[in-house]
């Protein structure tokens, strides 16, 4: 799998704060990760590329940035723009941030109000991007989001590196840890506990290598595709495992899909694992609560997987699926709707009735890279070929996407 998006775009960032050189590898080429480096420099930080793939070298800036020559393009990525709007509302610098048509619709006052809490000075438009950030002095404080969103507290806790003493950020629900886990492994004074993430301020990280695992969300297509195709096996190496992100091995594994994690191991603070699918019948489940964080990415292949399953399955408390990349619901009931499927679009989720999916028809990606690969998955099950427009958007996370999937032969030769 190409590495892991999350912890990439962190072990750039991260690095480019700290104070000494580090070198990274095993950074995915999609177009994120790539907005992320651009930003860095932007800042005045030093990401150097190296002739190997995937790998840079980085000279920590020591939290100091230099005011940008203009808006920072944060592409489609709303990692890129919410960590940060954390990293500069603590410097000395003002910085615009904006991005493509899809981010520019994307909820940004989440991630202002938590950190005007800490005093910070941060203008949206109407709650969206171009987000304007006057850097000043802030004062940790106990933040409570109100969102579960990993982006909004690494904003928060990004920003309490800045902040004198004590920031806790206190989550509704607890949703993937990779910056906690990464600042840690960096020197930064960070506590969990059951009150909440506790961070001490000023602090700087220092530098350190990281070779990012593969990721888990691009991991899950192929573990659809496998279930869903008969006579499928196949063993995904080396997958970022952290709990935080693997909700959906849990989910296919109660749909009856037969699923193996083994190799598990650490790798700069993050579990990793090897995963091995084999083809399977599923049967319905219902996918709510707490179990959404740990799966949000991954909700649009289930509902691909759900609408193959035997019975009737319910996604709920997902309304976050609203403002990803693209409104999710809508774009996943359309999808499969298209293909044949029942499915009914709900305020905060979905319910679909498992059955045969045709193809004969043409999908539109809708500017979601999720959405593109998750039709991809959904062909692989349909009678009939499907037409993928825009589907060259997978490139945001997964350039070689379709390659890879062509590669995979089962047995017979299919
Ligand atoms: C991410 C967190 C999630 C996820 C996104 C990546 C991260 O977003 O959907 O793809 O790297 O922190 P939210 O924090 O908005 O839930």
């Amino acid at each position: 799998m190409p590495g892991d998006k999350s912890v990439a775009h962190r072990a750039v960032l991260f690095n480019c704060l700290a104070e000494g050189v580090a070198t990274v590898t095993g950074l995915p080429d999609g177009e994120d990760v790539h907005s992320t480096i651009r930003a860095m420099r932007a800042l005045g930080c030093v990401v150097e590329e190296s002739a190997a793939a995937g790998e840079v070298r980085i000279v920590g800036s020591a939290m100091k940035l230099s005011p940008p020559a203009e808006t920072i393009d944060c592409g489609n990525s709303g990692t890129t723009m919410r960590l940060l709007m954390g990293v500069l509302a603590g410097s000395d610098i003002m910085a615009s941030l904006s991005g493509d048509a899809s981010l520019t619709r994307r909820p940004m006052e989440r991630v202002a109000v938590v950190l005007r809490t800490l005093g910070a000075k941060i203008e949206t438009i109407d709650g969206t991007p171009p987000v304007s950030i006057t850097g000043c002095r802030l004062t940790a404080q106990r933040i409570e989001t109100n969102v579960a969103s990993a982006q909004v507290k690494s904003a928060a806790l990004l920003a309490g590196l800045r902040a004198e003493g004590t920031t806790l950020v206190v989550e509704p629900q607890p949703t993937r840890d990779h910056t906690e886990r990464m600042l840690a492994a960096m020197g930064v004074a960070l506590r969990t506990s059951h009150e909440g993430i506790a961070i001490e301020g000023p602090s700087v990280p220092r530098a350190v290598d990281i070779d990012v695992c593969g990721d888990a969300s691009s991991a899950a297509f192929f573990a659809v595709a496998a279930t869903l195709v008969d006579g499928a096996d196949i063993v995904v190496r080396n997958i970022c495992a952290n709990p935080g992100r693997i909700g959906f091995v849990q989910v296919l594994r109660r749909m009856g899909a037969d699923m193996e994690l083994s190799n598990q191991r650490d790798v700069a603070g993050e579990p990793v694992a090897d995963l091995r699918v084999r083809s399977a019948r599923l049967r319905a489940t219902e996918i709510g609560g707490s179990e959404i964080p740990a799966c949000i990415d991954e909700l649009p292949v289930l509902a691909v997987a759900a609408s193959s399953a035997e019975g009737t399955t319910i996604i709920r408390d997902a309304g976050e699926l609203r403002v990803k990349e693209s409104d999710r619901i809508a774009t996943v009931a359309t999808m499969l709707s298209r293909m044949g499927a029942t499915i009914d679009e709900r305020e905060d989720g979905l319910r679909i009735e498992g059955g045969a999916l045709r193809g004969h028809c043409t999908i539109e990606a809708a500017g979601d890279h999720r959405i593109a690969m998750s039709a991809a998955v959904a062909a692989l099950a349909a009678q009939g070929p499907v037409t993928i427009a825009g589907a060259q958007v997978a490139a945001v996370s997964f350039p070689d996407f379709y390659e890879m999937l062509e590669s995979l032969e089962t047995k017979d030769g299919s």
